[in-house]
């Protein structure tokens, strides 16, 4: 059975302890147990401070993220594969729609875009996501030995980028339906253009690191997807999942139905059921691991302010940065496709909803947050298994 360690941040609200959180360690439950594997080490990331008391009202000063641009300009070549043939001619043949840019490849299964304004808004969400890990780039502790590591969904490529420059001696691979990673990238990190939910062609028993963030918009088959991850990671190989819920909660009651934020969460609620969409769940990822095979499956929470409206410094750092998020075209990306496709309305009124919903965001007046959930598991080594011998023994008489 999994464990479910909720980190401290999901304590609301944690002001008034006289700890500070930011020194204390996560719950011994959950730290995973150490194994034989040799990159593995003992302690696992602790995210930030849990504190989430809100900071008093004054004037906000919220501006967008004005980080560089990724190099929208190649990718390296995929290997060989039933979901890779004949795309290069059509990869780049992109879908616009409403002034946004989609991907070709598996057109429509991914609802967000992968223009150049969507792609600073991933980079801000990495950085979001070191704030919350404290600087990790992953929960799941791993050294820089030898191994082999799969980014499913990598985006920008960023977090592939990142993992590689730290772990030089891994070979890291990074995979999407959109070549916006950039071209000169480290030598230990390679670029395919693929879908994740088609069958995948690598080598069985092969990764010992798969990761994936963010991808709840987009598998549908999540029993499928971790049945693959199984097949594909090597024995004592590690899985890590990041996802988050499409609901937000505030413990003030700021966050009510009458806010346009609220309104706007409820219409993209709409959209997604009328897409036949459904939103993931962490218990779903735990069953599909643990189904797939997979051990010591844990769940670790976290709460991602939205908006900079926490008191304590980390949280309000963490805040901070999904205002730049959802300022850097967030609320549009999120909803654009979704709502003039399956709701039917004008892109003009899902800007005009997303606008207002910002200034929600942007105000502090709302204290809204949203749980961000880490998956992580373990494929158990042949020994491991429950594999039972039958052994025949015969006495001297049965010869
Ligand atoms: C929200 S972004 C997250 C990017 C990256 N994981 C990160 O955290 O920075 C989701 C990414 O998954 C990719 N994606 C969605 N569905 C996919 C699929 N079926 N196969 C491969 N990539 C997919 C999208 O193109 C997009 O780049």
């Amino acid at each position: 059975m999994a464990s479910t360690a909720v980190h401290p941040a999901a304590t609301f609200p944690a002001s008034s302890s006289s700890e500070d959180p930011a020194k204390t360690p996560l719950s011994p439950t959950s730290t995973p147990p150490v194994t034989a594997a040799t990159f593995i080490q003992v302690s696992i990331a602790q995210p930030a401070s849990p504190q989430l008391e809100p900071e008093p009202e004054h004037e906000s000063d919220q501006t967008m993220g004005d980080e560089e641009q990724s190099e929208d300009d190649g990718y390296e070549s995929a290997e060989s594969g039933v979901a890779t043939e004949s795309v290069w001619t059509s990869i780049r043949d992109y879908v616009y729609e409403n002034g946004r840019r989609y991907h070709r490849y598996s057109e429509g299964s991914y609802i967000l875009p992968n223009d150049e304004m969507e792609m600073e808004r991933l980079e801000l969400v990495h950085h979001q996501n070191l704030l919350l890990l404290r600087g990790s780039l992953c929960i799941t502790p791993i050294e820089d030995v030898p191994m082999k590591v799969l980014d499913c969904g990598t985006g920008t490529g960023i977090w592939a980028l990142d993992f590689a420059e730290s772990h030089p001696k891994a070979d890291v691979v990074g995979v999407d339906l959109s070549p916006i990673q950039p071209a000169w990238v480290w030598p230990n990190v390679r670029f395919e253009v693929d879908d994740i939910e088609k069958l995948w062609t690598y080598p069985e028993n092969h990764f010992d690191f798969i990761y994936s963030r963010h991808l709840g918009q987009s598998i549908k088959d999540w029993k499928n997807y971790l049945q693959q991850m199984y097949t594909h990671s090597a024995p004592d190989g590690r899985i890590e999942l990041i996802e988050h819920a499409m609901y937000l909660i505030s413990e003030d009651g700021t966050y009510n139905n009458s806010c346009d934020l609220a309104q706007y969460i409820n219409l993209f609620g709409e959209a997604t059921t009328a897409a036949g969409m459904r939103s993931v769940l962490p218990e779903d990822i735990i069953k599909a691991a643990e189904e797939a095979g997979f051990v010591e499956v844990e769940k670790f929470t976290v709460k991602v302010p939205w908006g900079a409206w926490p008191k304590h410094p980390e949280m309000k750092s963490v805040g901070e940065t999904m205002t730049a998020v959802l300022s850097t075209g967030g609320f549009e990306a999120f909803a654009l496709q979704i709502m003039t496709r399956h709701l039917g309305m004008h892109p003009d009124k899902v800007r005009q909803l997303g606008q207002a919903a910002l200034k929600d965001v942007v105000s502090r007046k709302v204290h809204s947050y949203q749980e961000q959930w880490y998956i992580i598991g373990r494929k158990p080594r042949p020994e491991e298994l429950d594999v039972e011998v039958e052994i025949e023994v015969f006495g001297n008489d049965a010869a």
